[in-house]
């Protein structure tokens, strides 16, 4: 066997190169600059694995967009040169974000790379992400995001075997000897199955089953599925219809585009409103749709009746008994991040668990997590998931939702009101004005802050409507586990019922600045069912024009409507 030879490549380094809340996120001409995407799988394999680069086996797998298969060729010709001795692929380069995590956790390697940005638009002209994960499988913390980001301020160079060229279509393993280096192996799987027999051994699949199939029943469970041209599509036809026994006419979009079929997989009102339009038709029990990399979910009941990520979270906390997997580890804690209403507090209070406020981010449950202080977290931008993995999990929701419904035996929508009627409601609405001029967005954020500290024991009204301050600041973190602080995390206003402002600017948007209003209003059981029940906006309403006016959000960004609401 001859030798494949290393080169080392001049460079300079590329601005800009600083991973966000979930990795580097880039329009695709710009990852397809000479370079660029080279340099960066540089810094992350320097960055992110240290001292144990080499010898290490990395995961690699993506959500299937435009670009996918080019940025797995850079990383086995780089990870090859840098002494990394092992890449296990998912076929054709396929793997969700869950199915990532699994991974590292089960072969336990030193990490993945996960090639996504996740919601955000694929194609030529739209975006490429690149991730690190750590050994744990989740998200890498800021120390080791900096450090990458260090890295890619100083570069002079990288290293590549410009010859080896693996194919990734076919499953089984290879090897290649490295010059100067030594064996390099690349090990292509199967996408699904690990994921799949990771689901048998949390959920009771046979339950699942006999409900969707009516056996348990007497009747049908009638739902529909949106992968949006996502990942999820071969996990979910395999899962629901071979294993589940649902009908083929309950998946959507299943096949995964490099553009997403020209969408936006985001599964929201606004980006899954052809989902939300059909339950609205009434003929369906249950929808459910999951965004470009799989980790994210939204469900829906009959006649389209959404359920917000909070109240998911909560249901699903109040329901834990009905998930073997719970059942046999026991529930240690629940978390969400600070921008997620606090509908889970309720029931963490209700049975006696912590229940801890994390910055937005996955990676920050994953301290938690390792310490045993977490089995399940939620946030409002439509996550949820466990301590099974580091990420969030888009078809884990699925199936407890499933596995809930099977045990209750009521829709969704008696599920969620007896929930608001025992724990209370935390009415939740999140506004996003995307792609803003950055200089407004920030001037707004430094025209609030200072603000702040005195509007605390103020009375603020609009509609008639008074809100008391009770506490406003800028959230700042520290992690109970290694103790280490996140600063600027989102300015708070905290009303004296537990209702809440939030204002953010996000860390995964690609071009200009995302600015993201978070409202919380909060209702006891005791205002009546009434109150209770009625319609999320008109319970909002005067929350939004208290944070409209105290932001002068629409003087600074120059909108007058978000682009969208959820
Ligand atoms: C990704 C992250 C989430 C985060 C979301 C929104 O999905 O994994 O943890 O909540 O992005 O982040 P952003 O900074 O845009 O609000
Ligand atoms: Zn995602």
């Amino acid at each position: 066997m001859t030798a494949f030879k290393v080169a080392t490549v001049a460079v300079k380094p590329f601005a800009g190169q600083k991973p966000g809340t979930s990795g580097l996120r880039k329009r695709v001409p710009e990852f397809q600059q000479e370079n660029y995407t080279e340099n960066f799988i540089q810094a992350v394999l320097d960055g992110g694995l240290g001292a144990k680069k080499a010898g290490a086996t990395l995961v690699v797998g993506g959500d299937g967009r435009y670009l996918l298969p080019q940025a797995i060729n850079v990383i086995i010709k780089i990870a090859a040169a840098n002494g990394v001795k092992k890449l296990i692929i998912g076929k054709d380069g396929i793997l969700s974000t869950p199915a990532v995590s699994n991974l590292i956790r089960k072969r336990h390697t030193s990490g993945g790379i996960i090639l996504t940005a996740s919601h955000n638009p694929g194609g030529p002209k739209n975006d490429f992400g690149i991730k690190f994960n750590c050994e744990n499988g989740g998200p890498a913390p800021d120390q080791t995001t900096d450090a990458i980001y260090a890295i890619t301020t100083q570069i002079a160079s990288y290293k590549l075997c410009p010859e080896l060229n693996v194919d990734f279509g076919a499953i089984g393993k290879d090897s290649f000897e490295i010059e100067g280096v030594g064996q390099f192996e690349v090990e292509v799987i199967d996408s699904v199955a690990d994921y799949l027999e990771l689901m048998s051994e949390i959920f009771d699949f046979t339950q699942i089953k006999d409900f969707i199939t009516g056996k348990a029943t007497g009747q049908k469970f009638n739902l529909l599925v949106d992968s949006m041209h996502g990942v999820t599509g071969p996990y979910i036809s395999t899962l629901l219809v071979d294993i589940l026994g649902a009908d083929a006419s309950s998946l959507s979009r299943t096949v995964p585009k490099p553009d997403f079929g020209g969408g936006h997989p985001d599964p929201n009102l606004t980006y899954a409103k052809d989902l939300v339009d059909t339950l609205k038709q009434g003929q369906l029990d249950f929808g459910a749709a999951f965004d470009g990399d799989g980790d994210r979910n939204m469900i829906l009941g009959k006649n389209g009746f959404f359920v917000t990520p909070s109240d998911s979270l909560a249901v699903i906390a109040a329901n834990l008994e009905a998930i073997p997997y719970f059942r046999k580890n026991g529930v240690h804690g629940f978390a969400r991040s600070m921008p997620t209403a606090a509908a889970v507090d309720r029931v963490a209070k209700a049975v006696g668990k912590r229940c801890f406020e994390v910055p937005t981010g996955w990676k920050y449950f994953g301290n938690l997590m390792d310490a045993g202080l977490l089995s399940l977290c939620g946030e409002e931008s439509f996550g949820t998931g466990s301590d099974h993995i580091r990420e969030k999990d888009g078809i884990w929701a699925l199936l407890a939702w499933l596995q809930i419904l099977a045990v209750k035996k009521q829709s969704v929508e008696q599920i969620i009101k007896e929930h608001w009627q025992k724990y209370g409601r935390n009415v939740f609405t999140r506004y996003d004005y995307e792609n803003v001029d950055a200089g407004g967005a920030n001037l707004m954020m430094k025209f609030l802050e200072p603000q702040l500290p005195g509007y605390i024991g103020k009375t603020v009204s609009a509609n008639g409507v008074e809100f008391k301050v009770a506490a406003a600041d800028n959230f700042e973190y520290r992690d109970p586990v290694d103790q280490s602080i996140a600063k600027n995390q989102g300015l708070r206003i905290i009303f004296e019922d537990g209702s809440r402002l939030i204002f953010r600017l996000s860390g995964t948007g690609s071009a200009g600045a995302t600015v993201r209003l978070y409202v919380e209003s909060v209702y006891e059981p005791s205002v009546g069912l009434d109150k209770l029940f009625a319609p999320s906006e008109d319970l909002l309403r005067p929350l939004v024009l208290v944070a409209l006016d105290l932001s002068k959000l629409q003087q600074f960004t120059g909108r007058n409507e978000p682009t969208v609401i959820t």
